[in-house]
């Protein structure tokens, strides 16, 4: 964003209007004023500004349409509502929580500017680092990888090892969805041969007719549809890294083909009678486990000792349990960017079933899940409504009831229960009323209405 900003004001309020114009027109901003709304309405269906001042009585039309017709925008346009109308707490929170801010009117032109510059400053610098970190991304191509657990540091130790040696080959062990190709990736992008192709393969995806040529190419007229020559993985990637993924399912014909590759580090293209030679460090994957493979004959003892010089086991999330809400935090970040939502953050609930679920798709079924619970949240928070039914009837499936909770023979009386929920919901919270409200998923006018039914205000 270049320094003026366009700024549209939405106030019937022409002397606190002018007034704000002056200062930021004086600024360099552009300044465009609306006394009704929807006149306004007109004005943001076809552009957005960098801030929108609103207040919410209007002559026309209730300003909350303008309002909803930006909030969609989300990070886009921040929002300061100044109004006199009083607002339930629920409401200013959701502008505190947002990009924009909220005053009470009456407000005199220089706070209302003040507050107005702070809004205009942090989505410029919000801007500026989301610019900055997508082209850091596409320079280098260098994923991010999340590691809080020791497990995961020990990964990375050895990623950032290898990368730094001519190690020609590596093997990636772990279950579906644990990160191996990002892992592959990693090796590849802090190497030497990071300005040099990454070339990825899935060997259970190609007929294994097909892949020796993919892997080695073949001359023209090798078989009936060799039309041309075609080079192969091999060689397009010459002086950087081929992911050979799903390797434990590659066939045996094929498995003692790369055997050679790797041995003689030469090979030839399929017809071709010329030996090839390249400069390319091997990354292979699979999710099986290859020592059981050799003792049922499925994979070769030889190729094995080959490829598996260099060992990483990535471990299942399950075994790692540190990192599943910096991997959801960190995946929240990224979704909030693609689908332009501001969600700040997962409840206490949500987080303790992400916590306890058991992950069998793993990182892979994470993302997904998060995913799926961004596009549907309308809460600045992840809520556990919005998680898929399966993690949370699991969660409840392993503590017998969601609250631990054992009716006692003798009976009780819900209204105590209820007043003790109500009790804990606001310790656990602080004091926050609307925090409090979310523990117990209640909206924060029915929570308020039992804080006063049972006395606590
Ligand atoms: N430690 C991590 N930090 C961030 N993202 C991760 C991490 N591990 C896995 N992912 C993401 O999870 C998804 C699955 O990872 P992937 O490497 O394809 O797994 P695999 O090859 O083992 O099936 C990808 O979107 C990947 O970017
Ligand atoms: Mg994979």
């Amino acid at each position: 964003m270049e320094n003026h900003a366009n700024i549209l004001i939405v106030d019937a309020d022409q002397t606190l209007g002018r007034s704000l114009e002056q200062i930021f027109s004086g600024q360099g901003h552009v300044v465009e004023r609306f006394v009704a709304g929807k006149a306004a309405l007109d004005a943001l269906s076809n552009r957005t500004p960098d801030l929108l001042v609103l207040d919410l009585q209007l002559p026309d039309i209730d300003g909350w349409h303008v309002f909803e017709q930006v909030s969609d925008l989300g990070d886009v346009c921040p929002v300061v509502v100044a109004t006199g109308r009083e607002l339930p707490e629920h409401t200013i929170s959701t502008f505190l929580n947002g990009p924009g801010d909220y005053l009470r009117k009456p407000v005199s032109a220089e706070e209302l500017a003040a507050v107005m510059q702070r809004t205009l400053e942090n989505s410029r610098l919000r801007k500026e680092v989301a610019c900055l970190r997508s082209q850091k991304s596409e320079r280098y191509g260098q994923p991010s990888i999340i590691a809080r657990s020791r497990e995961m540091h020990q990964v990375l130790d050895m990623v950032a090892k290898i990368a730094g040696s001519d190690a020609a080959t590596v093997f990636i062990q772990g279950e579906s969805g644990t990160g191996k190709e990002l892992v592959a990736r990693a090796i590849h992008y802090q190497s030497a041969r990071a300005s040099q192709p990454f070339m990825a393969i899935n060997c259970a995806a190609v007929p294994p007719s097909l892949l020796e040529s993919e892997l080695m190419g073949h001359e023209k007229g090798a078989f009936t549809d060799a039309k041309n020559l075609k080079k192969g993985l091999f060689e397009l990637a010459d002086g950087g890294t081929v992911f050979l993924d799903e390797i434990g399912d590659m066939d045996p014909a094929m498995q003692a083909k790369l055997l050679r590759v790797l041995e003689e580090r030469t090979f030839r293209r399929v017809g071709g009678t010329r030996d090839i030679s390249v400069d390319v460090r091997i990354v292979s994957a699979t999710n099986r486990n290859l020592r059981k493979a050799m003792e049922d004959k499925s994979f070769r003892p030889d190729l094995y000792y080959r490829i598996g010089v260099i060992p990483i086991h990535l471990p299942p999330l399950r075994e790692r349990r540190e990192d599943i809400l910096p991997l959801a935090e960190f995946f929240i970040s990224q979704f909030n960017r693609d689908f332009n939502k501001n969600i700040r953050g997962i409840s206490r609930m949500a987080q303790k079933i992400l916590l306890e679920y058991s992950w069998p798709g793993n990182i892979r079924e994470l993302r997904n899940v998060i995913e799926r619970s961004i596009i549907l949240e309308c809460e600045d928070q992840l809520l556990v409504e919005n998680l898929p039914r399966e993690l949370v009837a699991q969660s409840v499936d392993d503590n017998i009831g969601p609250l631990n909770f054992q009716l006692p023979p003798e009976g009780v009386n819900i209204e105590d229960v209820e007043r003790e929920l109500i009790r804990q919901a606001l310790e656990m919270a602080s004091g926050n009323q609307t925090h409090a409200a979310r523990l117990l998923h209640l909206g924060i006018d029915a929570f308020r209405y039992r804080m006063k039914k049972f006395g606590f205000v």
